[in-house]
């Protein structure tokens, strides 16, 4: 059984994914806090009618961005997760807060990492004119999209496609991503051989 806690900032389906599979018990994981920069997130609204313990800590609150994170660490901390699952979390976070949860923090991005990192992945793709794309779910260090990946789904690109109708294909493979990523956790049958993370 390992502890998570989510982070996010919007709709919170990848959250509700991992929702599901805890309560179907295909995965070994329990939920001990929900953070959310914004208070008007549905993902917030979820974790409330689910009953986890949900946290706005609202960014323009704070005076500065140190701030902001000193306060989630602070909440983080407290609920002792042994893994902080990114779900569309629309904030950096700076090397301290990552350096203190190192091969801890997940994230999920809606493209195959290396190609398009950071915003509008799923744009990027469709006007590259690449023929496959998908979702990657990758531990995070102190570069940007760039942490060890530990699972990946690809999804074809239409040629009728544009960067909505793709989103809404990746998205159902980020959800099985997500889940299939937190069981290789789970389990914790996994090592690093330098970037590679072996699951077995
Ligand atoms: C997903 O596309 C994820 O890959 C990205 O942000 C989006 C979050 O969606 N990082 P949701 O809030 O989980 O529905």
């Amino acid at each position: 059984m390992i502890r998570i806690a989510v982070l996010l900032s919007g709709r919170g389906s990848n959250f509700a994914a991992i929702h599901e599979a805890i309560a179907a018990r295909a995965l070994d994981a329990e939920i001990c806090a929900v953070v959310s920069n914004r208070d008007d997130a549905p993902g917030v609204s979820r974790a409330r009618d689910w009953q986890y313990a949900a946290h706005v800590i609202d960014n323009r609150a704070f005076a500065s961005r140190a701030d902001h994170e000193a306060e989630v660490l602070r909440v983080l901390e407290a609920a002792k997760p042994d893994f902080i699952v990114l779900a569309g979390y629309m904030r950096l976070l700076s090397t301290r807060f990552v350096a203190a949860f190192p091969n801890r923090i997940i994230n999920i991005h809606p493209s195959l990492l290396p190609s398009f990192p950071g915003v509008d992945a799923q744009k990027q793709a469709v006007e590259h004119g690449v023929k496959v794309s998908g979702c990657t779910v990758h531990f995070v260090d102190e570069s940007l999209d760039a942490g060890p990946i530990i699972v990946q789904h690809a999804v074809e690109v239409r040629d009728d496609d544009t960067a909505e109708s793709l989103s809404a294909r990746i998205l159902v493979e980020e959800h099985r991503a997500y889940v299939e990523a937190l069981q290789i956790l789970a389990r914790g049958r996994y090592r690093f051989d330098g970037r590679r993370v072996i699951a077995s």
